[in-house]
């Protein structure tokens, strides 16, 4: 059973939404949780490209910037705000990283948690700017935007995730205990 309010998907706490992608971001493996959130089964997941979740409030520059991280071979943390099969939505902190075998990328997979209330609150603000950015000026202009604001905080885009996520540290040690636990 999903707790739902005003069309949010709350996530439950130490409940962790896992899935694996080939390397053009096509979803190979989903776990049960990410299933009963989402509202789609694993049939309709798998061999699907990650977007079918995704939500149009998340700019189109966050995930630029995650796919230039990926293919240098670096993971990366990002709020995200994801779709449901049913037209809810749920955010997540979400790690993304690369799975690679002997020094060979092979996939992608991605960790994710219910995300800081607090974090939601500032993140969905910096998104909306985006997004309205992207409608007046394409990426370009969101991507000098971002620039633009992390610059004015003195932070990088990790610092301020960072920040944002409050015990980011403790999340992260968690989170890598986790992915060994889990074996990913
Ligand atoms: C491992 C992995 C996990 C991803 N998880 C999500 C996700 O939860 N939500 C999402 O919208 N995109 C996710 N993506 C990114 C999508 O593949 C895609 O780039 C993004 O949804 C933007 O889609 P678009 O370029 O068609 O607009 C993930 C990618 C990878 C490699």
């Amino acid at each position: 059973m999903r707790e739902i309010k005003n069309g949010e998907v709350i996530l439950q706490s130490r409940k962790y939404i896992t899935s694996k992608t080939d390397l053009s971001g096509h979803i190979t493996y989903t776990n049960d949780y990410f299933c009963s959130v989402s509202g789609y089964s694993k049939d309709e997941l798998i061999g699907k490209n990650h977007n079918i979740i995704r939500h149009p409030d998340m700019p189109k520059i966050i995930f630029k910037f995650m796919w230039e991280r990926l293919n240098r071979g670096q993971g990366i943390y990002a709020y995200v705000k994801n779709s449901t099969k049913d037209g809810l939505y749920y955010w997540v902190i979400a790690d993304v990283e690369v799975v690679a075998k002997k020094g060979k990328k092979m996939g992608y997979y991605s960790f994710r948690s219910k995300a800081n209330q607090k974090g939601i609150e500032q993140i969905a603000k910096v998104y909306e700017l985006l997004c309205e950015k992207e409608r007046e000026g394409g990426m370009a202009l969101s991507a000098e935007t971002l620039n633009k604001f992390l610059a004015n905080k003195n932070m990088s885009y990790d610092d301020y995730i960072n920040h944002l996520m409050e015990g980011g540290g403790k999340l992260k040690i968690w989170y890598s205990f986790l992915k060994k636990l889990l074996s990913f």
